[in-house]
This record gives structure tokens, C-alpha cells and sequence, in this order.
């Protein structure tokens, strides 16, 4: 069971290393858990530093393929490893939407990123149009078909029309589609799109469903531990 917290351009490095440290207990008391925490670049630090020796895990946002280069506003797999950053997030819905990944870009990150040594978590998932037109399976394919099979990668399946709008996929749609993405691709499979302590339970119970990214309620700690907590529960009782 996986409870990923993704903070998306919030936490700033002070902010990032005082919640580091409200939330650094939670592996000892939720054994099935592996927590991670998915903090801004300049926050990383900060956090793995209010972390401590805790077996909360830390993950960028994103990567990009190439070691170095000139590549304006990009980070590589080498920096992020450097100090101490595990895995990273690619391909979240709001980098594709608002700043150009393809499935391409994807590919090539998360290869990179595999290669280098880090975890990865691959976001999928369709938007409102595209399930309305029911093209729903055939844009995970196209998404999912990308994407390497290798033993540290993790993929988040995240309809587009739930993420920060407060509309959650039922546990059954969510069922569904993690039955059909595990179909095309050999990972564990997390659920993503406006995760909360409400909706935690019923989600994490469902057979393909190994986890959650969990964002906005993942900024709050006590929501974020009521979220390990229905994962630990989930965990339990399967
Ligand atoms: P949300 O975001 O939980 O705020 O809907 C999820 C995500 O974007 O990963």
C-alpha cells in the first residue's frame, strides 16, 4: 500500500521542513504504508532534512531525461539523487495540460528516471471530454503503452475531471479502470483525484486499487494520517 502526497507549488522549503517533521512518525505506526512525499524542488531538501531518519520517502514532481545539458528550468535524475531524493512523479495531468508533455516526454523521463536509480510514479488518466466520448480505454492505452515495465515503477491512474474539483470517481469506476490499466501493464496501480479522508476507505478496499496520490488533502497533515490510516486499513484487512 502506497500513500503518495503530491504538493503541487505549495510548501515552500520553511513550511516543507516544520510538515516534515509532523508527519515523520507515521511509518512506525502504519507498517503496511510506504509513505512519500512529493514536495517543490526547493523544498526538497528541506523536507528530507525535517524527515530525518524516517521511512517517509521524498519525490520530485518531475525530471527531465538527459544528465545535464541546456535545458532552461529543468532538473536531472543525478541532481535529484544527490541529495537524497528516492523516485519522482511524470506525467501528471497538469504537466500535460499546461506545459507540453506527450506520452513521448513521458517515456523519456520515466526511463531516464528508472535508469538512474530513482522510483517513479506515472500519472494516467482521461479527461471529462474524453470519457463523455468514451474514448476512456483507449487513452489509457495510448498513455499506459509508453511507459516501461521495470520493478520500480508505480503508475497513478488519475481521471482528469477529478483532480481539484472535489468529484472523486466512484470506488467501482475507479475498480474498473485500475482492472483495465493492470490489463495493459505489470504495476501496482494508485488511485488519484480528489483523495480525502471521507472517500479514503472505500477506494483503498477495492481489489486494484494499491494506493492513493493524494494532493490538496495531502498539504493537511492530520487529513494526509487519515489517509495512511485508511491505506493501513485497507492493507489489514485484504
Ligand atoms: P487532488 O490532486 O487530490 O487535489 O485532486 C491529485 C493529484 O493531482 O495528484
Amino acid at each position: 500500500m502506497l500513500i503518495a502526497g503530491n504538493w503541487k507549488m505549495f510548501k515552500g522549503a520553511h513550511e516543507a521542513r516544520q510538515f516534515a517533521t509532523t508527519i515523520r512518525h507515521l511509518p512506525e505506526r502504519l507498517a503496511e504504508v510506504d509513505v512519500v512525499v512529493c514536495p517543490p524542488y526547493p523544498s526538497l531538501e528541506a523536507t528530507i532534512a525535517g524527515l530525518g531518519e524516517s521511512g517517509v520517502r521524498v519525490y520530485a514532481q518531475s525530471v527531465h531525461w538527459e544528465l545535464e545539458g541546456a535545458f532552461t528550468g529543468e532538473v536531472s535524475a543525478p541532481m535529484l539523487l544527490e541529495i537524497g531524493v528516492k523516485g519522482t512523479l511524470v506525467g501528471h495531468s497538469e504537466r500535460r495540460q499546461h506545459f507540453g508533455e506527450t506520452n513521448e516526454t513521458v517515456r523519456l523521463r520515466a526511463e531516464a528516471a528508472l535508469e538512474a536509480g530513482l522510483e517513479v510514479i506515472a500519472c494516467v488518466g482521461e479527461t471529462a471530454e474524453q470519457r463523455e466520448a468514451d474514448e476512456t480505454q483507449d487513452v489509457l492505452k495510448r498513455q499506459v503503452s509508453v511507459l516501461p515495465v521495470h520493478d520500480r515503477l508505480v503508475i497513478a491512474y488519475e481521471p482528469v475531471w477529478a483532480i481539484g474539483t472535489g468529484l472523486t470517481a466512484t470506488p467501482e469506476l475507479a475498480q474498473e479502470a485500475h482492472a483495465f490499466v493492470k490489463s495493459l501493464h505489470d504495476a501496482p496501480v494508485l488511485y488519484g483525484g480528489s483523495v480525502k479522508p471521507e472517500n479514503a476507505a472505500s477506494l483503498l478496499e477495492q481489489k486494484d486499487v494499491d494506493g492513493a496520490l493524494v494532493g490538496g488533502a495531502s498539504l493537511d497533515a492530520l487529513d494526509f494520517e487519515a489517509i495512511c490510516q485508511a491505506g493501513q486499513a485497507a492493507a489489514t484487512s485484504a
